[in-house]
């Protein structure tokens, strides 16, 4: 799990020969499982188009500040507010020198002075104009005011001079972005989460089920990724795409979940089980589809399936245990009661009466039972209580 994987990364590029490295930087990037967006100036338009960076980043190109069309899609507030990270590669002497004096005259300074993100830069420019002393002035005013710069490199230049000024090498200026993300609560730790729902086959075509989406268990694939954790996501069959930087692993039946959850379990520090499983499946499974008879009533035996996050719970030694309760009444004492039963750290008491939090919704409202006491979380999107959810784990373990 790279430290930038699902980072919001904000490239800027000006206008410098060394544009066409952001080509590169931009892949760099992508490669590792960032989010990016490109804010090109009209000079670094001149040295590379705006069709290529679009390709290499899956976004459209931000070029101009006052582009109402533009700002109907992602306005430069929010634009400011996404990144996690500005990296403006290349950084001209005229970039340098606006931004040190706090100009705000095109979109890439505007929303240099409007984000509360990291701001680094990697100027590339000619030996003589690095040297000179309005731009080492300008670099000072841009060290004081908590900018960082990467570079730049000595050596050949594009112009013919030998000297300082060359732009960083992509990697280089990938791995300075790295460090200057902080490592997340969960760097170093592996978490292997369970989803959505189990199918237990009656027949080649027919199956008992769920309602659940997945999204509950997607949604904290992602924010312990984001966290920093090397995350495996045991999947019952779900809509959703595969939380970038996350190892999926696809499932059908309890008994397949219970299996690959034994595997990844083994070198797991965290397990969470936000899989709905079934509690049983049928006795007998047809080989051919079961047709309809004379009888009106069918009966189906049904054996009990096996208990994953109760066996997990068992190994030795064994990860940080998380289940779900999912109930639709006395719900904090059930809670508390599968906490024991199952041999939990902490199980999250979900009300499912209500249609609007739990199954197959955008949203949830839950309380957090442990041993030492109970933690209500409010009503918030899946994703929010997500992030809620993995902060307080990741305390509970450091
Ligand atoms: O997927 P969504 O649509 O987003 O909905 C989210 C959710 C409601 C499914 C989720 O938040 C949730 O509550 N999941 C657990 C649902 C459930 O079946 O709870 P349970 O009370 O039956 O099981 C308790 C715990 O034991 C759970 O962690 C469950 O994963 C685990 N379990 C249950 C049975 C079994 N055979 N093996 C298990 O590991």
């Amino acid at each position: 799990m790279h430290r930038l994987t699902n980072r919001h990364i904000l490239i800027g590029i000006t206008g410098g020969i060394a544009a066409y490295k952001a080509a590169e930087l931009t892949r760099l990037f992508k490669g590792v499982g960032a989010e990016v967006r490109v804010v090109l100036t009209d000079a670094g338009a001149e040295f590379i188009t705006p069709l290529t960076l679009q390709a290499l980043s899956g976004n459209p190109v931000h070029q101009s500040l006052l582009d109402p069309e533009a700002e109907q899609g992602m306005g430069h507030i929010e634009l400011a507010r996404w990144a996690d990270l500005i990296i403006v590669a290349p950084a001209t002497a005229d970039f340098m020198a606006r931004l040190s004096s706090g100009m705000a005259n095109d979109l890439l300074t505007t929303l240099c002075l409007a984000t509360d993100a990291p701001i680094a830069l990697a100027p590339a420019m000619n030996q003589a104009m690095w040297r000179d002393p309005r731009t080492q002035q300008n670099l000072e005013a841009l060290l004081s005011q908590g900018v960082n710069i990467f570079g730049p490199g000595s050596g050949e230049q594009a112009c013919g001079d030998t000297g300082p000024g060359r732009m960083l090498e992509p990697t280089q200026i990938m791995q300075a972005c790295a460090n200057l993300i902080a490592a997340g609560p969960l760097e170093g730790k592996r978490v292997v989460i369970t989803a959505g729902p189990t199918r237990e086959a009656l027949d080649p075509v027919r199956f008992i089920s769920n309602h659940s989406s997945g999204k509950m268990g997607y949604a904290l694939a992602e924010a312990a990724a984001k966290a920093g954790a090397a995350v495996t996501l045991i999947s019952g069959p779900v809509a959703l795409a595969t939380p970038k930087g996350v190892q999926r692993v696809g499932v059908e039946s309890a008994q397949e979940m219970l299996d690959a959850s034994l595997i990844a379990a083994s070198a797991a520090d965290i397990f969470i089980g936000a899989a709905a499983v079934a509690d049983y499946r049928p006795v007998m499974v047809a080989d051919q589809k079961i047709k309809k008879g004379a009888e009106e009533v069918m009966e189906i035996l049904l054996t009990k399936n096996p208990d994953i996050i109760a066996t997990i719970a068992t190994l030795e030694p064994r990860p940080f245990m998380v289940g779900f309760a999912a109930e639709t009444e006395n719900v904090i004492a059930y809670a508390r009661s599968k906490l024991e039963r199952k041999g939990l750290d902490l199980v999250i008491a979900n009300d499912v009466s209500q249609s609007d939090i739990g199954f197959n919704s955008d949203d949830n409202e839950v309380v957090v039972v442990g041993a030492g006491g109970e933690i209500a979380m409010p009503r918030a999107s899946k994703a929010a209580l997500a992030e809620n959810l993995i902060a307080l784990i990741a305390e509970q373990i450091n």
